[in-house]
């Protein structure tokens, strides 16, 4: 097999999140990407509405960051962080600390946000505990949130689908309601005035259970996996205020948001709220290498350093701090703050938002939200198949030279935030031809 060509048999590999069949009859495989762009194994151009995953805001292949984890893989190609570590782990730390403007003064890494998640929800329930308020183990998460694939991830979060092939998953859990409401809301530009209220169902599961019992809330600053759901008016800050009222930590799952999404480092930043610990993953590496970050309060840490001695948290990944991903992490960072990308991403939000909300009045848009670099397009239900028509648009999509996201049956944007207009004519443009066409 040349670096280019198909694979003779696709059958080996059970995909993630993939309707697998469906795939293998009609695979869609990419070889190469730089800049914006893919190029499938056939040659073909493929402009990344998507950055990815989310995870490439920075455009592929970018040099400086290729450089550095060449120079780093021939440098330090591994080295453990238990009870040992390598300076760039402690430098990558130092400079995210710097980027939160310091309100965050911990850096705790894992390999994606699935981990991060996991990591933030035992911190919690351990910090309580260290404290010597162990009774506060129930987790609050949102209906519609997603918060990753481990059994802590889903059992907070409030997609249906992720949860009811897996058992009976954490105990002690709550979700709060989510915020979506298209009769309140349709074609929002930026957050919607309807919905801020909905911060106060944390009184009412506190009232339920008493706060003496409650470790922390979780939420994503926007909601992305479900739909890109951007929080209402008021809501975040409603929701600061509570948990601040009744002792609870209060987690933001920013493993979307983080790293300039919403043209801010991160969503706390341009909510103006702040919560006690972040989740972070994608944007942080650029995508080149898997890593994610928990940032923490100083608090948080120092209610672990009480013990006389010895191991302060019974937690951690082989590879947090992998030295590739923290020459990634550093190189990203450089970029992200010498190169003018949050200002670039400011500087073209406008134009995205006006573009994307042209699509309005094309058949089957019953929605359009936006918010920073990011954009859902919601499209009305082929009856008794939820999701079909999103998905056709996907594929059509592909076909058409452009990377979009579908869930259920909304469509999810979120382009490299080096994108050019020129970039967002092609995508908004092709988008467009897509839906007048559409089933
Ligand atoms: C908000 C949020 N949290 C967690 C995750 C999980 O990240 P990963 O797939 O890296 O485990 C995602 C992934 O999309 C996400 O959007």
């Amino acid at each position: 097999m040349t670096p280019n060509s198909s694979p003779a048999d696709l059958s080996a590999f059970w995909m993630p999140f993939t309707a697998n069949r469906d795939f293998k009859e009609a695979p869609r495989l990419l070889a190469s990407a730089s800049g914006v762009y893919y190029k499938d194994v056939n040659g073909r151009q493929i402009l990344d509405g998507t950055a990815g995953l989310w995870c490439v805001p920075l455009g592929h292949a970018q040099p400086k960051i290729v450089k550095a984890v060449q120079d780093m893989v021939a440098k330090l190609d591994f080295a453990p962080t238990f009870q040992m570590g390598h300076p760039a782990a402690f430098e990558l730390a130092e400079r995210l600390k710097q980027y939160t403007n310091n309100r965050f003064s911990k850096v705790f890494y894992t390999n994606s946000g699935s981990e991060s998640v996991d990591t933030a929800l035992k911190m919690a329930l351990a910090y309580h505990r260290a404290r010597g308020d162990g009774t506060r183990t129930r987790l609050i998460g949102r209906e519609r949130g997603y918060h990753g694939v481990g059994f802590g991830g889903i059992s907070v979060g409030g997609i249906s689908g992720n949860r009811k092939t897996f058992g009976s998953l954490l105990t002690g859990v709550d979700h709060m309601p989510h915020t979506h409401n298209l009769e309140k809301n349709a074609y929002t530009k930026g957050q919607p005035e309807w919905g801020g209220h909905l911060a106060d169902e944390l009184e009412r599961i506190v009232a339920l259970h008493d706060a003496s019992n409650i470790a922390a809330v979780i939420v994503e600053p926007v909601a992305g996996s479900t739909g890109i759901l951007v929080p209402p008016k008021g809501y975040l800050k409603r929701l600061r205020e509570l948990c601040t009222k009744h002792g609870i930590l209060l987690i933001f799952d920013e493993v979307i948001t983080g790293f300039g999404r919403l043209t801010t480092p991160f969503a706390f930043d341009y909510f103006d709220v702040e919560p006690d610990m972040v989740t972070t993953a994608k944007g942080l590496t650029n995508g080149v290498v898997p890593m994610g970050a928990v940032f923490v309060k100083q608090h948080i840490y120092d209610a672990f350093m009480d013990w006389p001695t010895g191991i302060e948290l019974f937690h951690g990944y082989t590879y947090s701090g992998h030295p590739l991903a923290c020459a990634a992490g550093l190189a990203s960072l450089d970029i992200f703050e010498n190169d003018g990308i949050l200002e670039h991403a400011k500087g073209i939000a406008g134009y995205w938002e006006d573009a994307v909300h042209s699509l309005k009045g094309l058949p089957h848009v019953v929605d359009i939200r936006t918010i920073g670099l990011i954009a859902g397009i919601e499209l009305a239900s082929i009856a008794g198949k939820p999701g079909a028509r999103a998905f056709d648009a996907f594929k059509q999509a592909f076909n058409d030279g452009i990377l979009i996201r579908t869930t259920g049956d909304i469509i999810a944007l979120s382009p490299p935030l080096v994108f050019e207009k020129s970039h967002i004519d092609e995508l908004i443009g092709k988008l467009s031809g897509i839906l007048q066409t559409l089933d």
